[in-house]
């Protein structure tokens, strides 16, 4: 992804769609919701690039505090209108935003994979050592080296378990990795990494 002005990009994708009208919906968020109880079981949880995702939904009940981080408005105001106050909305680019709390939980579904410049990915991995506590979680799914080359119009690096290690080595370790099928809302199969790391 280009870093400059994504929140451009994004907004207008999120005022064009409709929730269920984007390849990335999923009825039921059950990979990320799972992987997150293996991270951990309560604390602070922040989904990053949540998008209008019903995963916020989903954790609440369970206890955790939750933050949704978005660069889109639009998409952070659609979940706002779901859940008001009972999370927290943070509207910025992951790479620029300065983390003012530390996270037992970073969740990461379809946005590390927008990063195809090492400089930038290297940003991101700077911004989530700095933003989990130690001993917390990064659960993250990307799309698997056959997944697709570009999303919402935009080229994607694929990456396996290994891959994600390398760029994360020297603050996180491997806990967990396994691989994933998500099925579009019109039939189409992304393949997906998901890897559980830990903070040293
Ligand atoms: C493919 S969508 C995935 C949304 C959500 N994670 C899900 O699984 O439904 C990618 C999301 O990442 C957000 N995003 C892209 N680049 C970002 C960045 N640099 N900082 C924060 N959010 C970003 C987009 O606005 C979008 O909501």
């Amino acid at each position: 992804m280009s870093a400059s002005e994504p929140d451009a990009h994004w907004n207008t994708v999120y005022a064009a769609k409709d929730v269920d009208d984007v390849s990335w919906y999923e009825p039921v968020p059950a990979t990320s919701r799972r992987l997150i109880t293996m991270a951990a079981t309560s604390g602070r949880v922040i989904d990053v690039g949540a998008g209008a995702s019903g995963l916020a939904d989903a954790l609440l009940p369970a206890g955790y505090d939750v933050t949704v981080l978005d660069v889109s408005s639009n998409a952070l105001e659609q979940v706002r209108q779901r859940l008001g106050q009972k999370a927290t909305y943070v509207v910025a680019d992951v790479l620029t935003w300065t983390p003012v709390d530390s996270y037992a939980v970073w969740h990461d579904r379809a946005v590390f994979h927008f990063l195809t410049d090492p400089a930038d990915q290297a940003r991101y991995v700077n911004q989530a050592t700095t933003a989990v506590q130690t001993g917390g979680g990064l659960v993250m799914g990307t799309f698997a080296p056959t997944g697709p080359e570009s999303c919402s119009g935009l080229p994607t690096a694929r990456h396996d378990a290994d891959s994600l290690v390398r760029l994360f080595a020297g603050a996180f370790t491997l806990e967990h990795a396994e691989t994933d099928e998500h099925v579009t809302p019109w039939g189409v199969i992304q393949p997906f990494t998901w890897v559980v790391l830990r903070r040293e």
